[in-house]
């Protein structure tokens, strides 16, 4: 059950990316419960559409549908424009998306539209949303890294730097934001059951779901600024964390191999 009280600080808007699909679309379910409206942010207009009908209908929440795509630099802009008038005290950047296998025989386009989705929208929505925030007094970032990026990860190189960025970053500003008002919350899941892995070309073994991924978050925001989503998550980090930083490479490079679609 959640508590709406302690959301309350968060306003009645909450902008979630990454709303179409998986973690980002059951943290707008959660909010929704919470009686926060939210903005849905993302590319699949008819998932988006759908999804502000469902939350209307079973929590009576107003929702807004902003078909965006975040790898296109305007989309930051377009996204301003879209909640100036709206009372937003939430940024919820879970859109996202992975590539594996070996980097250099990746396509380079598709490498650098994911490190514009994965850190460069990140990093220009936290500063527009933060800024406004702190004017406000309050507010609240929920940025979604991942258990890979906390070292090296051989065969998702890249996109394990991507997580690495947002780690990162989220945890030296969640220190410059107190005492404004404004929480932030990484936000660290190991393998989740969404789409993700189909579009990143990765079979998952055990894995999460995004439920459980969004209602840890939500416990978790205002009191915690990193977490790592369920027990798996816990156990891959802390296990591999007293070891030489190149063991827990290559310990990340074999599990990582044991997930590719398509070894080679
Ligand atoms: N699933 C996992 O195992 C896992 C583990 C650790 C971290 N994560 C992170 O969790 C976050 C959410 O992923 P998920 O697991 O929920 O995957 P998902 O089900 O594939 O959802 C990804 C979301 O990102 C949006 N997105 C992707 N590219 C976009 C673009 N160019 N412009 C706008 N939106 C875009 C998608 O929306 P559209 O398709 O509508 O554009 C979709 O709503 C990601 O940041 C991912 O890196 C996932």
């Amino acid at each position: 059950m959640i508590n709406s009280k302690r959301l309350e600080k968060y306003g009645s808007w909450a902008v979630v990316t990454g709303a179409s699909s998986g973690i980002g679309r059951e943290i707008s379910k959660e909010l929704a419960q919470a009686k926060i409206n939210s903005v849905l942010v993302g590319r699949n207009t008819g998932e988006l559409e759908a999804l502000s009908r469902e939350l209307g209908t079973e929590s009576g929440v107003e929702c807004r549908v902003l078909s965006s795509d975040l790898a296109d630099e305007n989309s930051i802009g377009a996204i301003e424009k879209f909640t100036r008038n709206l009372d937003v005290g939430l940024l919820v950047a879970s859109a996202g998306f992975g590539t594996s296998g070996g980097f250099m025989s990746n396509k380079i386009e598709t490498e650098l539209e994911m490190l514009s989705v994965n850190c460069r929208a990140v990093t220009a929505l936290s500063w527009m949303f933060g800024r406004r925030f702190i004017e406000r007094g309050r507010g609240g970032l929920v940025l979604v890294s991942s258990i890979v990026g906390f070292q090296g990860t051989p065969w998702a190189s890249h996109y394990s730097a991507t997580k690495a960025y947002i780690q990162v970053f989220a945890e030296g500003l969640a220190r410059e934001l107190k005492g404004t008002g404004v929480d932030l919350l990484a936000v660290a899941p190991g393998p989740t059951k969404t789409s993700f892995a189909d579009r990143a070309n990765t079979n998952l073994g055990q894995a999460l779901t995004p439920g459980q991924v969004a209602s840890e978050t939500v416990r978790a925001l205002g009191r915690r600024s990193s977490i790592l989503p369920g027990f798996l998550s816990k156990l891959l980090v802390y296990s591999l964390a007293p070891l030489p930083r190149s063991a827990r490479i290559s310990i990340m490079g074999k599990v990582m191999r044991g997930m590719l679609v398509n070894p080679g």
